[in-house]
């Protein structure tokens, strides 16, 4: 039996993950490598949408593949690759925006708020083409699911209605892709303002737990986190909103029931809590900083892994854009 395709992408765009990427997608597509052929792909075309500095840029493509491969990514499973290595992404995209109606790309929200922030004149167009771009990535896999945060159910729409247009007027060539939206069973906050998602864009940087931090600094940040006063160590998002976001990233770390976890701890203080959920992150994260820091030591290595993913990828991608230029009417040479 063949398995089905999956595909994802995430961005380039920092020199780490933290752990709520780390918990609320990442070990979700590791666990999907063995039901499906799955292709992971770093977007470094949709990183450009917004200014980027060479250099990082560079340097956080590589750091962001080494962490998913620490992380369990498997590339002789899995094809793992950068999106720029493979011509047809581009390609396809071209074609898909010239199927795309103007008024229909407007309406994505996540450039509506992107844009409001930098201003108009400020935004590129490329920021604005970014969902169909991401379209272009997913068609070109042919895949049957689609892992993703809630953010980008309106990319994947987008995507299923560009796929179908495509279909009914040049005949069957996608798969309609579904949506697996991943499920906020561990839902990270940030340390310091544990109302809000943990996100790299966060206003202090100790409020996130990054994957390449050093243990004395992810001990120092869980140490910092923002309690509360009554000393009752008790789950309750509502009214005790820090102290519920370290029973929760215990949990989701250990396996252990927030129930157990919390019965564990009763009579003891907030620092006995935060040195549990600093030993227990620790101990989650310290061998995948250490591996990724010894796949990015061996650059060569890690470049030929990557070669090795957009090999796979190249395959099923030229194939389905060359059916896509035939179905277009294009003379092909
Ligand atoms: N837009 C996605 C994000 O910000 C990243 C992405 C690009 C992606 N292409 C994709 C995700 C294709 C899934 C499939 O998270």
């Amino acid at each position: 039996m063949t398995k089905p395709n999956l595909l994802s992408g995430m961005q380039p765009s920092a020199a780490s993950l933290h752990l709520g990427n780390y918990l609320g997608a990442l070990t979700q597509w590791v666990k999907m490598q063995d039901d499906f052929n799955a292709y992971y792909v770093i977007v470094d075309l949709h990183a450009i949408t917004v200014s980027q500095d060479p250099s990082e840029l560079r340097q956080n493509t590589r750091r962001t593949a080494a962490q998913y491969i620490a992380a369990g990514i498997d590339p002789s499973k899995s094809a793992l690759f950068v999106q720029s290595h493979i011509p047809a992404h581009a390609q396809l995209a071209w074609v898909l925006n010239c199927i795309t109606g103007f008024g229909e790309a407007s309406r994505m929200t996540q450039f509506k708020d992107k844009s409001q922030k930098g201003g108009a004149d400020n935004s590129s167009v490329g920021l604005f083409t970014y969902p169909i771009l991401q379209a272009a990535d997913i068609l070109l896999y042919q895949p049957k699911a689609v892992p993703v945060g809630e953010d980008q159910r309106q990319h994947l729409e987008l995507t299923r209605d560009l796929a179908t247009r495509f279909n009914s007027r040049f005949g069957k060539t996608f798969e309609i892709p579904e949506a697996h939206i991943l499920k906020e069973t561990a839902k990270i906050y940030d340390l310091q303002e544990p109302t809000a998602k943990m996100s790299k864009s966060a206003q202090d940087p100790k409020g996130l737990v990054n994957l390449m931090d050093e243990p004395s600094v992810i001990a120092k940040k869980i140490k910092s986190a923002v309690t509360d006063t009554d000393g009752e160590i008790r789950f309750d998002r509502e009214a005790k909103p820090g102290v519920s976001n370290l029973i929760g990233i215990y949990s989701a770390v250990t396996g252990e029931s927030v129930e157990s976890f919390t019965s564990s701890l009763q009579g003891q203080g907030y620092g006995a809590l935060k040195t549990a959920v600093a030993d227990a992150v620790v101990a989650e994260l310290d061998p995948i900083r250490l591996r990724a820091q010894e796949l990015l030591a061996d650059p060569a290595e890690l470049d030929r892994l990557l070669a090795q993913g957009a090999a796979k990828a190249n395959q099923i991608a030229e194939r389905t854009l060359s059916d896509v230029y035939d179905k277009l009417g294009f003379v092909r040479p």
